[in-house]
């Protein structure tokens, strides 16, 4: 079950708060625009979500892609959004009344400890816009094994990169993702999407 909304753009009031903080923290955020509504709803109908209960967002920035996912989610389904960006934290709190979502201060390599937080054993999807090819040596590894072991056997992870940096460090652990180019975004981004084997 799910009400279905329209995914719509980004406010002028969403791109400024993403582009003053992606100005102050240029690796961790990496783009200076947030995800087009092209690239949002491209990921949120790749990413299996009318059969998923137990969502995870790594990275949501100021929301859009976050309203995306709650636009294609069930209506029994629940979304943690993981952000390490206090201010982006803030941001979707403050804007995104929807009790379907919590928002996580914390940074993906917690996922193990965020997941139990949720009470769940494990996720349905894992949903991801965090940029794999800025972050600090060794972080990426770290990251890409919290969320292979805490997705469910079956479960998908989706990312959406212009660098490939995610596929080497996913393709490993998962095997072949299918991928896709939007091109309808600045830059054009690939979205990747990976299931765990049974
Ligand atoms: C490219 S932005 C994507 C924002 C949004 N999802 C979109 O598509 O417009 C990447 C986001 O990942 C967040 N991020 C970076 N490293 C992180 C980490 N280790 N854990 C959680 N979030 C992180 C950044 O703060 C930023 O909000």
């Amino acid at each position: 079950m799910k009400t279905k909304q329209k995914i719509k753009g980004n406010s002028l009031k969403e791109s400024a708060v993403f582009l003053k903080n992606a100005i102050f923290k240029p690796k961790e955020i990496a783009y200076v625009f947030p995800s087009s509504r092209a690239l949002i709803r491209s990921i949120a109908i790749r990413s299996g979500l009318s059969e998923a209960k137990k969502i995870i967002e790594l990275g949501p920035g100021t929301g859009g892609t976050t309203k995306g996912i709650l636009s294609e989610m069930r209506e029994d389904a629940k979304l943690c959004a993981v952000e390490i960006n206090k201010n982006f934290v803030e941001f979707i709190k403050k804007n995104i009344p929807d009790e379907r979502l919590s928002v996580c201060h914390d940074g993906a390599q917690n996922l193990a400890e965020i997941i139990k937080q949720q009470g769940w054993q494990h996720a349905d999807v894992i949903i991801s816009g965090i940029p794999f090819s800025t972050l600090p040596k060794g972080m990426g590894e770290e990251i890409m094994q919290s969320i292979y072991e805490n997705i469910r056997p079956s479960g998908l992870f989706v990312a959406y990169q212009f660098r490939d940096r995610v596929g080497k460090l996913a393709t490993p652990v998962f095997g072949e993702p299918s991928s896709y180019l939007e091109i309808k975004n600045l830059p054009p981004m690939r979205i990747y999407v990976w299931q765990k084997s049974e």
